[in-house]
Protein backbone atom coordinates (compact mmCIF):
# COMPACT_ATOMS: atom_id res chain seq x y z
CA UNK A 1 0.00 0.00 0.00
CA UNK A 2 2.31 2.70 1.14
CA UNK A 3 5.54 1.43 2.36
CA UNK A 4 7.47 5.02 1.38
CA UNK A 5 5.52 5.92 4.87
CA UNK A 6 8.49 4.46 6.29
CA UNK A 7 10.39 1.21 6.73
CA UNK A 8 8.34 -1.80 7.22
CA UNK A 9 9.15 -3.50 10.44
CA UNK A 10 6.55 -6.26 11.04
CA UNK A 11 4.63 -7.70 7.63
CA UNK A 12 0.83 -8.65 7.51
CA UNK A 13 2.16 -12.12 7.84
CA UNK A 14 4.52 -11.64 10.63
CA UNK A 15 1.37 -9.89 12.57
CA UNK A 16 -1.26 -12.66 11.07
CA UNK A 17 1.00 -15.53 12.49
CA UNK A 18 1.62 -13.43 16.12
CA UNK A 19 -1.82 -12.91 16.53
CA UNK A 20 -2.94 -16.81 16.24
CA UNK A 21 -0.54 -17.52 18.72
CA UNK A 22 -2.11 -14.83 20.92
CA UNK A 23 -5.76 -16.39 19.82
CA UNK A 24 -4.59 -19.95 20.81
CA UNK A 25 -3.34 -18.86 23.99
CA UNK A 26 -6.30 -16.80 25.44
CA UNK A 27 -8.73 -19.76 24.01
CA UNK A 28 -6.68 -22.40 26.13
CA UNK A 29 -6.61 -19.72 29.38
CA UNK A 30 -10.29 -18.87 28.63
CA UNK A 31 -11.89 -22.00 28.02
CA UNK A 32 -14.91 -22.47 29.53
CA UNK A 33 -14.94 -19.07 31.46
CA UNK A 34 -17.50 -16.37 31.02
CA UNK A 35 -15.42 -14.02 29.04
CA UNK A 36 -15.65 -10.24 28.15
CA UNK A 37 -13.50 -8.28 25.68
CA UNK A 38 -13.13 -4.62 26.26
CA UNK A 39 -11.62 -2.61 23.43
CA UNK A 40 -10.30 0.89 24.10
CA UNK A 41 -11.09 2.72 21.06
CA UNK A 42 -9.97 3.59 18.26
CA UNK A 43 -6.39 2.21 17.26
CA UNK A 44 -7.03 -1.10 19.32
CA UNK A 45 -10.14 -2.22 16.58
CA UNK A 46 -8.35 -3.86 13.53
CA UNK A 47 -6.10 -6.06 16.57
CA UNK A 48 -9.56 -6.94 18.05
CA UNK A 49 -11.16 -8.39 14.35
CA UNK A 50 -8.25 -10.59 13.88
CA UNK A 51 -7.61 -11.63 17.23
CA UNK A 52 -11.29 -11.92 17.86
CA UNK A 53 -11.21 -14.59 15.08
CA UNK A 54 -8.43 -16.69 15.88
CA UNK A 55 -10.06 -16.85 19.34
CA UNK A 56 -12.27 -20.50 20.09
CA UNK A 57 -14.11 -19.32 23.49
CA UNK A 58 -17.62 -17.51 24.21
CA UNK A 59 -16.79 -14.30 24.46
CA UNK A 60 -18.63 -10.85 24.37
CA UNK A 61 -17.31 -7.52 23.75
CA UNK A 62 -17.81 -3.89 25.24
CA UNK A 63 -15.85 -0.92 23.61
CA UNK A 64 -14.98 2.34 26.00
CA UNK A 65 -13.05 5.53 25.28
CA UNK A 66 -10.98 7.63 27.11
CA UNK A 67 -8.94 10.27 27.49
CA UNK A 68 -5.93 11.05 29.19
CA UNK A 69 -5.70 14.89 31.05
CA UNK A 70 -1.95 15.32 30.56
CA UNK A 71 1.58 13.35 31.17
CA UNK A 72 1.75 13.22 34.76
CA UNK A 73 1.31 10.21 37.12
CA UNK A 74 -1.14 11.63 39.83
CA UNK A 75 -4.46 9.68 40.19
CA UNK A 76 -7.28 10.64 38.49
CA UNK A 77 -6.01 11.13 34.80
CA UNK A 78 -8.39 9.61 33.15
CA UNK A 79 -11.68 10.34 32.13
CA UNK A 80 -14.12 7.89 30.60
CA UNK A 81 -15.64 9.76 27.66
CA UNK A 82 -18.04 6.58 26.70
CA UNK A 83 -18.20 3.79 29.37
CA UNK A 84 -18.94 0.21 28.57
CA UNK A 85 -22.50 -0.85 27.89
CA UNK A 86 -22.70 -3.65 30.12
CA UNK A 87 -21.54 -4.52 33.56
CA UNK A 88 -18.65 -6.61 34.15
CA UNK A 89 -18.81 -7.45 37.82
CA UNK A 90 -18.14 -11.38 38.31
CA UNK A 91 -17.07 -11.83 34.78
CA UNK A 92 -12.90 -12.60 33.42
CA UNK A 93 -12.30 -9.22 31.42
CA UNK A 94 -9.51 -8.74 28.62
CA UNK A 95 -8.47 -5.46 28.13
CA UNK A 96 -7.80 -5.36 24.14
CA UNK A 97 -5.20 -2.25 23.33
CA UNK A 98 -2.87 -1.73 19.99
CA UNK A 99 -0.16 -0.40 22.16
CA UNK A 100 1.02 -0.08 25.97
CA UNK A 101 3.54 3.55 25.80
CA UNK A 102 4.15 5.44 28.79
CA UNK A 103 0.84 3.12 30.16
CA UNK A 104 -1.05 5.54 31.88
CA UNK A 105 -4.28 4.78 30.12
CA UNK A 106 -4.20 1.38 30.73
CA UNK A 107 -2.96 2.23 34.20
CA UNK A 108 -5.99 4.26 35.40
CA UNK A 109 -8.02 2.83 33.24
CA UNK A 110 -7.36 -0.90 35.07
CA UNK A 111 -7.30 0.93 38.24
CA UNK A 112 -11.20 1.78 37.42
CA UNK A 113 -12.59 -1.16 36.31
CA UNK A 114 -11.13 -2.94 38.95
CA UNK A 115 -13.38 -0.75 41.48
CA UNK A 116 -16.39 -3.00 39.11
CA UNK A 117 -15.40 -6.04 40.79
CA UNK A 118 -14.62 -8.29 37.91
CA UNK A 119 -13.67 -11.97 38.33
CA UNK A 120 -10.16 -11.26 36.66
CA UNK A 121 -8.99 -8.30 34.72
CA UNK A 122 -5.77 -8.84 32.26
CA UNK A 123 -4.52 -6.77 29.69
CA UNK A 124 -3.32 -7.98 26.21
CA UNK A 125 -1.36 -5.46 23.62
CA UNK A 126 -0.29 -6.00 20.24
CA UNK A 127 2.53 -3.45 20.71
CA UNK A 128 4.23 -2.97 23.64
CA UNK A 129 7.10 0.05 24.04
CA UNK A 130 8.62 -0.31 28.07
CA UNK A 131 11.16 2.09 27.39
CA UNK A 132 8.75 4.83 27.40
CA UNK A 133 6.86 3.21 30.66
CA UNK A 134 6.03 6.25 33.48
CA UNK A 135 4.08 3.99 36.04
CA UNK A 136 4.02 0.34 36.53
CA UNK A 137 1.77 -2.02 34.06
CA UNK A 138 2.68 -4.29 31.66
CA UNK A 139 0.53 -6.82 29.29
CA UNK A 140 -0.34 -10.23 30.30
CA UNK A 141 0.09 -10.92 26.85
CA UNK A 142 2.06 -9.05 24.17
CA UNK A 143 2.48 -9.49 20.62
CA UNK A 144 5.60 -7.61 19.79
CA UNK A 145 8.20 -5.69 22.47
CA UNK A 146 9.36 -3.25 20.71
CA UNK A 147 12.15 0.14 20.51
CA UNK A 148 11.08 3.35 21.51
CA UNK A 149 10.26 4.48 17.48
CA UNK A 150 7.21 5.68 16.06
CA UNK A 151 5.11 3.16 14.59
CA UNK A 152 2.37 3.36 12.39
CA UNK A 153 -0.09 1.27 10.37
CA UNK A 154 -2.52 -1.73 11.80
CA UNK A 155 -4.71 0.69 13.79
CA UNK A 156 -2.04 3.21 14.68
CA UNK A 157 -2.26 6.53 13.76
CA UNK A 158 -0.12 9.56 13.12
CA UNK A 159 -2.91 12.74 13.09
CA UNK A 160 -5.36 10.27 12.38
CA UNK A 161 -3.49 8.93 9.35
CA UNK A 162 -2.25 5.28 8.55
CA UNK A 163 -4.70 3.14 10.35
CA UNK A 164 -5.55 1.20 7.33
CA UNK A 165 -1.93 0.13 6.46
CA UNK A 166 -1.91 -3.75 6.44
CA UNK A 167 1.61 -3.35 7.95
CA UNK A 168 3.48 -1.73 11.12
CA UNK A 169 6.07 0.87 9.31
CA UNK A 170 8.33 3.42 11.56
CA UNK A 171 7.09 7.08 10.73
CA UNK A 172 9.90 8.84 8.34
CA UNK A 173 10.97 11.38 10.32
CA UNK A 174 10.48 13.97 8.33
CA UNK A 175 7.12 13.41 8.10
CA UNK A 176 6.27 14.20 11.76
CA UNK A 177 5.98 17.38 12.41
C1 LIG B 1 -3.06 5.32 22.14
C2 LIG B 1 -3.15 3.81 22.29
C3 LIG B 1 -3.39 3.63 23.75
C4 LIG B 1 -2.69 4.81 24.37
C5 LIG B 1 -1.40 4.32 24.95
O1 LIG B 1 -4.35 5.82 22.05
O2 LIG B 1 -4.20 3.30 21.51
O3 LIG B 1 -4.77 3.67 24.09
O4 LIG B 1 -2.43 5.77 23.34
O5 LIG B 1 -0.72 5.40 25.49
P1 LIG B 1 -0.08 5.41 26.95
O6 LIG B 1 0.40 4.04 27.26
O7 LIG B 1 1.06 6.41 26.78
O8 LIG B 1 -1.13 5.90 27.89
P2 LIG B 1 -4.70 7.29 21.58
O9 LIG B 1 -5.03 8.12 22.78
O10 LIG B 1 -3.64 7.81 20.66
O11 LIG B 1 -6.07 7.06 20.80
P3 LIG B 1 -6.39 6.15 19.51
O12 LIG B 1 -6.52 4.72 20.01
O13 LIG B 1 -7.70 6.70 19.03
O14 LIG B 1 -5.27 6.32 18.51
Amino acid sequence: MHPEQGEVIYTEAQIRNRIKEIGAQLSSDYQGKDLVIIVILRGAVVFLADLTRCMDVNATIDFIVVTRYGYSDKPGQLKILKDLDYPIEGKHIIIVEDIVDEGLTLYYLKEALLLRKPASLKICALFDKPARRKVNVAPDYTGFSIPDRFIIGYGLDYKQKYRNLPYIAVLREDLLQ
